[in-house]
């Protein structure tokens, strides 16, 4: 049996996806209906650390010390307690190293470090594809940020969600990119991705031909990465993300994530390549950018976003490490 004060700690970081999913299979298993290809960020990261208590009536969440609402971070718990044959609630200590809420991805590095956490304190040895997994049921990108570097998640179609998990394709070593993150609006509140994802489902025209099309820029995105093609893989990477968003645009009542500054900075990443700067942008659903370019080239991202008025702040990045404990 589990002893009550068990207890692990654990970081994981964000990431940016370059092929977007946007879409469920299964609402229940949180797998979704397309694959997806990201880049984990150093820069952005959560520390959690989970202990199992007696005597607590219901798992408890606290975000920088202010409790939070626990029901996606229970389903996850609920699974390792299931795993771990015991009936203990825990307490859920969180950390982002950047600001909550604001479109930066912060339930992608949550729930990668939860579910390393949690299955730490609980003493389970999971294998990476079972970590993936176990992040997937609180959020989906979070499925990708078990992994260093390149990841693609693998929508799946095993009935149990079982084969809907991420690999690493090459770590950050393997090749060195970096992102810049553009902060257009603080404590920027949207519609959430999960109630957004179902409306576009729902309503827009557009959602057939994102289905149909994931496939193949999920391929390309591969190839591009396999022949460290800059220019391919963020060519591509600025399309499928207009592609997203114009699936968002179309979906009924329409979902515009963006504010005038996050228009603004696209039109001056386009200036700046024109201008023989390779960068390119992309947009989550929230107002901030991530801009991808070559590692020597950030100082003239930097440079350029900095002239954007209404951009609040600018945070170079490069490609972050796998999910690891901490202790
Ligand atoms: O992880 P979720 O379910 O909150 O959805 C993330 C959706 C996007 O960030 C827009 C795209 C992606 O693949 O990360």
């Amino acid at each position: 049996t589990l002893e009550a004060g068990a207890t692990a700690r654990a970081r994981a970081h964000s990431n940016i996806a370059l092929v977007k999913y946007w879409g469920k299979n299964d609402v229940v298993l949180n797998t979704p209906a397309v694959g997806s290809i990201s880049v984990t960020l150093d820069a952005l990261f959560t520390d959690t650390r989970v202990t199992f208590r007696s005597g607590l009536a219901a798992d408890e969440f606290w975000l920088s010390g202010c409790r939070q609402e626990a029901t996606k971070v229970a389903r996850v718990l609920d699974l390792v307690r299931q795993a771990r044959g015991t009936h203990l609630f825990a307490v859920v200590e969180s950390a982002n190293n950047f600001p909550t809420g604001a479109g930066l991805a912060s339930s992608a590095s949550g729930f990668a470090a939860l579910a390393v956490a949690a299955s730490g304190a609980a003493g389970l040895t999971l294998t990476d594809r079972q970590l993936s997994i176990l992040a997937r049921h609180g959020s989906g990108s979070a499925a990708r940020s078990i992994f260093g570097g390149y990841a693609q998640m693998h929508a799946g179609s095993a009935a149990d969600g079982s084969d809907s998990y991420a690999v690493q394709l090459l770590s950050g070593a393997d090749w060195p990119l970096a992102v810049v993150v553009v902060i257009t609006e603080l404590g920027a509140k949207t519609i959430t991705s999960t109630v957004g994802m179902g409306a576009s489902a729902a309503s827009s025209p557009f959602y057939p031909a994102w289905l149909a099309t994931a496939p193949g820029d999920l391929a390309d995105m591969r190839a591009a990465i396999a022949a460290r093609d800059f220019v391919r893989l963020g060519e591509l990477t600025e399309y499928n993300c207009l592609k997203l968003h114009a699936l968002m645009l179309t979906t009924r009542p329409a979902l515009i994530y963006w504010n005038a500054a996050t228009v603004a900075a696209m039109h001056a990443v386009r200036d700046l390549r024109a201008s023989g700067v390779p960068a390119y942008f992309t947009i989550d659903a929230g107002p901030q950018l991530k801009v991808l370019c070559l590692p020597g080239d950030v100082p003239f991202v930097q440079e350029a976003l900095s002239n954007v008025a209404g951009v609040h702040e600018i945070r170079p990045s490069a490609l972050g490490p796998s999910a690891f404990r901490l202790d």
